[in-house]
């Protein structure tokens, strides 16, 4: 009799044993409709979240203003088709200054209106590109030719003042 009992308890704890830890890979791998739900709920809020962090340091943390003028490189430092990556000091925002075939400076900001991808200006073609997700920008204006990003790349004017170039805010009719 006491065997019995003995057995119906081994049996009893080895059923609770086996659905804490199923052995079975397809149990193993079920996530219940509730979990699931949870899980989405989790992910949803966290990019809520994320969202709502991004815009409210937009808004309330807008970019500083370039002023005065900056001294980025000389001229014969980047050939036709070419282009350099330059920050301005004080700043953390990095930009591109671009040599067009057509014998033009222009400076944009380096990072994609999409995500902030960097862009490079591909020579020869008269685009900048995002290789992120194929973000293709208008070199001479910096304007939006194709791709997901919603707004042109922010531009500065570029001086050049004899063999160097600088860089100072657009201008009010170049914006
Ligand atoms: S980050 Fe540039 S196209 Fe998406």
């Amino acid at each position: 009799m006491n065997k019995d009992i003995k057995n119906i308890k081994d049996k009893n704890e080895e059923e609770t044993w086996s659905q804490d830890f199923p052995f079975h890979k397809q149990n193993a791998t079920l996530v219940g409709r509730r979990e699931f739900a949870k899980m989405l709920a989790l992910v949803s809020g966290g990019l809520a979240l994320g969202s709502g962090l991004v815009a409210a340091k937009a808004n309330f943390f807008p970019k500083e203003k370039v002023t005065g003028e900056h001294f980025v490189c000389n001229k014969k430092d980047i050939p036709v088709g070419g282009g350099r990556s330059f920050i301005i000091q004080g700043s953390d925002i990095p930009y591109l200054l671009i040599h067009l075939e057509d014998g033009s400076f222009k400076a944009y900001e380096q990072k994609c209106t999409h995500l902030s991808c960097s862009v490079y200006y591909k020579k020869g073609t008269g685009q900048i590109v995002c290789p992120c997700h194929n973000g293709y920008f208008n070199a001479s204006d910096g304007s939006v030719m194709a791709g997901p990003p919603p707004r042109k790349l922010p531009q500065l004017q570029v001086i050049v003042k004899g063999d160097k170039l600088f860089v100072t805010a657009p201008s009010i009719e170049s914006v």
